[in-house]
């Protein structure tokens, strides 16, 4: 079993670049089987979630390979609609097929991904917007049977701005003949992404990044090539990273637009922050200090997914900072964990008061999902001592190289055998 080892106490100094999006990358990759054709990913990061939508293409009988950093997908031999349960247990986002397989095949048969490490994670909206395009969907087993005999555009309205419904919604709807129109759709940049994917590939989709997305379904598809958008989140792990060390670094490969709920709070919190086209560049004021409440909720609001690591980076602010967590239940499971190394923070249903303490000491501690478990290497960062992190297979789901990266602005973080 390995661990990252982190030795706290450094300062974080330099420029990287950031990996592409892993919430594009997925998406998009389930995206490649609508067109039976090859379809090239520049710069594909290699993540564990990659690994498993490769397994799932691969299973459809597509050919996945790797050419240097691209990953090349040829969906011409899918020969297959359905993806069996421990492939869909692997990676929760794996429901993002649904829409793909129904467009390209007509049916699409996978099983219910159930709950995840961030509490009950539903897929009722997903289904709700195939239903609306005419599809048939049984449940019984746990297995889901989607069948679109009668399949034609619609308006879909989501109850909820969900990323995940609104992508496998498109994607449906850039199979099916007529015009679909999505309303309170969601308007995160993977999404426009994915659009800018498809629109690559021959469909007509527009919208993408408000609420209202059109899709002109029937379109014939070809392959193409793309490479997505800097991934925001894993920039938030490094901006929150430096702010939290005292450090100064600069960010290429990223839209500094697509963080600015971020970086407002981290200059609320002593920082200074300068941006220009595609890179950031931030200035840590040394010691931090609380800022107002963090509310996650969908884009263009604060990250859900950015929570984790803005708390690790206040840990040891001066004052309290209020966090209110909207988006997922089970989105605290990293404060126990964040409490061995001597961080005060009080929890109350989806609320959390960080106190700053000020000094943190290093421990053996657990990841509990994907951004909780950066929070931990960024708490270690700060601490004094070394601090083991154990179950590093949930930050492998979604950073390319978080203790390389680390490295290379001057952290001491290394992936070791235990
Ligand atoms: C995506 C991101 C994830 C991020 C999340 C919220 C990917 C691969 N994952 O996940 O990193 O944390 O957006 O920004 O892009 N909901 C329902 N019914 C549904 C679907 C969702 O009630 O059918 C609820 C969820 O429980 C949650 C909220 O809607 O409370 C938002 O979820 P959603 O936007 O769907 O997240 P994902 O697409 O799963």
């Amino acid at each position: 079993m390995n661990v990252i080892a982190v030795e706290g106490g450094r300062t974080l100094q330099g420029e990287l670049t950031v990996q592409s999006a892993k919430n594009s990358v997925l998406p998009i990759l389930a995206a490649t089987i609508l067109c039976g054709d090859t379809c090239v990913i520049e710069n594909c990061p290699r993540l564990e979630d990659v690994d498993a939508s490769g397994a799932i293409l691969r299973h459809l009988g597509c050919r996945v390979q790797w050419q240097g950093e691209d990953l090349i997908v040829d969906s011409a031999p899918l020969c297959r609609g359905e993806i069996p349960d421990e492939m869909m247990r692997r990676m929760r986002s794996s429901v993002i097929f649904l829409g793909a397989i129904l467009a390209r095949c007509g049916r699409a048969e996978l099983s219910y991904p159930g709950g995840c490490e961030l509490g009950p994670r539903p897929i009722d909206l997903h289904l709700s917007a195939l239903r609306m395009l005419g599809a048939q969907v049984e449940e019984s087993g746990g297995r889901l049977c989607c069948s679109g005999g009668k399949l034609r555009g619609a308006e879909i309205v989501l109850g909820l701005p969900s990323v995940g419904a609104t992508e496998n919604a498109i994607l449906a709807a850039c199979g099916v003949g007529g015009t679909t129109v999505i309303t309170n759709a969601a308007r995160e940049p993977e999404i426009v992404d994915l659009q800018n994917f498809l629109c690559k590939m021959g469909a007509e989709v527009r919208g993408a990044g408000t609420s209202t997305v059109t899709v002109e379904g029937g379109r014939p598809l070809h392959g193409c090539r793309h490479r997505c958008i800097g991934d925001r989140i894993a920039a938030a792990t490094y901006l929150c990273a430096a702010a939290a060390t005292g450090g100064d670094i600069c960010l290429r490969g990223v839209d500094y637009r697509h963080l600015s709920t971020v970086t407002t709070a981290l200059c609320q919190a002593g920082c200074r922050v300068s941006s220009g086209e595609q890179w950031i560049h931030l200035t840590s004021g040394g010691a931090l200090r609380g800022i107002c409440p963090v509310r996650t909720s969908p884009y263009p609001g604060f990250p859900t997914d950015a929570q984790a690591v803005l708390m690790a980076a206040l840990l040891r602010s001066s004052g309290t900072t209020v966090f209110v967590e909207n988006m997922f239940q089970n989105r605290y499971r990293h404060v126990a964990e964040l409490a061995r190394l001597g961080a005060d923070i009080r929890l109350e249903g989806p609320v959390a008061v960080l106190y700053g303490v000020k000094r943190l000491r290093g421990a053996p501690v657990r990841c509990t999902d994907l951004r909780g478990g950066a929070a931990l290497v960024l708490a270690g960062l700060q601490a004094d001592g070394v601090t083991e992190v154990g179950e590093i297979h949930h930050i492998k789901r979604g950073y390319g190289d978080l203790p390389g990266d680390l490295r290379r602005l001057g952290a001491a973080v290394r992936e070791i055998k235990k």
